[in-house]
């Protein structure tokens, strides 16, 4: 895994630029708009999403388990206005930090790669306060495109060992449901640019619930 996972984190940016110019760019440009107060992102990779985050982060925690995308993670977080970020080692089925004191978690290409998908999921919801929200963006799989949906089952077992645990069979949209969110406002769509089998994905806002005396939160900018 470590081989792979040094040439993943050298490669990342590279591989992915097309896709970044095509949508993904944009994408995280107008999902971040809406991360405010105290934020955690899980899986942060290279820190591609840092120049997307507004001056309304008052505190940025990133978590990233793997060594060699943290230490990209780290030298790009050195960069100026980066003074409120932290970078920690957790992965995201295990977080060290105390129950409701998160306003948003923002993951975005990482619920297919984590171990268990659930225990994550659980943990970002025990970790947000009432009326936090979650921001995704995830590839996942393509129910609505039988012959797509074929190979993704049939490619997954490699895939994961070549692209570093990447599934390309999650239902993410119905995970996130399970997890007790109160409402998920999130939209199909494709990444232009993408193989395929990574190509269907979803992004969009789930809300944990508000406390019946507090005001709403944030809306999906979509
Ligand atoms: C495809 S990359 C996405 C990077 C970045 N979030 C992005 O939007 O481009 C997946 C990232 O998830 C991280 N990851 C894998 N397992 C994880 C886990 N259990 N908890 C948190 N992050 C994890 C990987 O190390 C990798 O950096």
């Amino acid at each position: 895994m470590s081989i792979r996972s040094y040439f993943m984190a050298k490669f990342y940016d590279a591989t992915m630029r097309q896709c970044e110019q095509a949508c993904l760019g944009s994408w995280r440009s107008e999902l971040l708009q809406s991360a405010a107060g105290t934020v955690l992102e899980i899986g942060s990779g290279t820190g591609v999403n840092l120049p997307h985050y507004s001056d309304n982060v008052q505190r940025l925690i990133l978590v990233e388990p793997d060594k060699h995308m943290r230490h990209r993670l780290t030298a790009r977080a050195k960069e100026p206005g980066n003074e409120h970020v932290e970078i920690a080692s957790f992965g995201a089925e295990s977080i060290d930090i105390e129950d409701e004191t998160i306003d948003c978690v923002v993951s975005t290409l990482v619920l297919c790669s984590v171990s268990d998908q659930a225990a994550s999921l659980s943990e970002i919801h025990r970790l947000l306060k009432p009326g936090g929200t979650l921001l995704l963006i995830e590839h996942v799989f393509a129910q609505q495109n039988p012959s797509v949906a074929r190979w993704q089952k049939l490619l997954s077992p490699l895939w994961r060992v070549m692209c570093c645990n990447c599934h390309l069979n999650r239902n993410t949209r119905q995970a996130v449901h399970q997890a007790g969110f109160d409402t998920v406002q999130v939209e199909d769509t494709q990444m232009q640019e993408a193989p395929s089998v990574i190509k269907y994905a979803i992004k969009g806002v789930a809300h944990k619930q508000e406390r019946r005396d507090s005001p709403a939160g944030v809306q999906n900018p979509w």
